[in-house]
């Protein structure tokens, strides 16, 4: 449970950039929230599915400070992680030739969903990689996902194109 609630003390949640100090924080929350990008059409046993993500964001202690990383996390009065972004800026979208941060992470504690803070995360991160040099922003979202979805497209997001697959046994 938290000390802040979304009522109150919004104003003293701030977007920084993380640290490694922040590191365990953000694996943990990211990987308590990853069910909520299960699809809904793959039937399969998702029971070791924040263990998977865990172990995709372990590599972060080695990278989070190199220049192809953007690490923010939005941090409560006490310090705690809140929520998180994590954007790659290595990419080049293979169409335009241009450079394309891809969002690989952006989680928010529940209690805060509809406070504005993910907006202000995200907003950040695009900030960032304006300087950077980045013409796009790109990410994949889980169609069933319709609370991610719609955030997205309230913050200017566009779909473009469908990710398919066939079950093949
Ligand atoms: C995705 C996430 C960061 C968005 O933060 P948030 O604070 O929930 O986002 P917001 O409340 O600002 O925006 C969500 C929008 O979806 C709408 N929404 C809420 N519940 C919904 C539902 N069940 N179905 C469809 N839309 C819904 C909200 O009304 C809101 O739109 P509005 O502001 O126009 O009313 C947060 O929900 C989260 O951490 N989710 C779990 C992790 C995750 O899915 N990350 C994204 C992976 S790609």
């Amino acid at each position: 449970m938290f000390s802040l609630n979304s009522e109150d003390g919004l104003d003293s949640v701030f977007i920084c950039r993380a640290d490694k100090d922040d590191i365990g924080e953000i694996i943990d929350l990211s990987a308590r929230l990853a069910v909520y990008s299960v699809s809904d059409v793959r039937k399969a046993d998702y029971s070791g599915l924040a263990e998977r993500r865990r172990e995709d964001l372990a590599g972060l202690y080695d990278i989070i400070y190199d220049d192809s990383m953007l690490v923010f996390a939005a941090k409560g009065p006490d310090g705690r992680v809140l929520g998180d972004i994590i954007v790659k800026l290595d990419n080049i979208e293979m169409m335009t030739g241009k450079a394309e941060g891809w969002l690989i992470d952006l989680s928010l504690e529940p209690d805060f969903w509809g406070s504005g803070i993910a907006g202000r995360l995200l907003e950040a991160a695009e900030d960032e990689a304006r300087k950077r040099g980045m013409a796009y922003l790109g990410l994949t979202v889980t169609t069933a996902n319709a609370r991610a979805v719609n955030f997205y497209y309230k913050m200017g997001y566009i779909k473009e194109r469908i990710q398919m697959f066939k079950e093949l046994n």
